[in-house]
């Protein structure tokens, strides 16, 4: 016999952190992008070859993310190299606040494909110039 003595274990199920983003945030996300980011980067993050470097399928923001973030946070019109082609226009600051930044980055990192991961409110606070 196998179990016959009663003696119940109980077992402490652990679930999985979840790194799901929320559909309400998604959408916010996707609003902020659209009136802030779109113009340049373009409705499905392509951006404009030699001018604004793309979003979707982008290296650089997925090896950067936190320089990225700077970026867009405080402006930039550093040579960045996405892809392999060179850009060096000039991204105004976003004015966003940094909530707002969490949610727009989180959209971009893992919109048109993109699989980056996510952003926290700490890390996007710790960006100083
Ligand atoms: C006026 C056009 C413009 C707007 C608006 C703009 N960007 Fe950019 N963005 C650029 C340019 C130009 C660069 C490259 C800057 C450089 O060379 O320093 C860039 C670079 C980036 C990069 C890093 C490079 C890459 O392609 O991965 C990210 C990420 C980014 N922008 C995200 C955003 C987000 C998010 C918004 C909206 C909040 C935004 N941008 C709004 C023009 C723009």
């Amino acid at each position: 016999m196998l179990s016959c003595g009663g003696s119940e274990k109980k077992t402490v199920k652990k679930e999985p952190v979840s790194t799901e983003i929320s559909v309400s945030d998604m959408e916010k996300g996707a609003q902020l992008y659209r009136s802030k980011c779109m113009n340049c980067h373009m409705t499905t993050g392509g951006g404009i070859e030699k001018f604004y470097p793309p979003l979707a399928n982008s290296d650089y923001l997925q090896k950067n993310i936190e320089e990225s973030l700077k970026m867009v946070k405080f402006g930039s019109n550093k040579p960045i190299k996405v892809n392999g082609v060179k850009y060096n226009s000039l991204m105004p600051a976003s004015g966003l606040t940094d909530k707002e930044l969490v949610v727009v980055f989180n959209y971009i990192l893992n919109s048109w494909g993109n699989d980056y991961g996510q952003v926290s409110l700490e890390q996007v606070e710790a960006v100083k110039r």
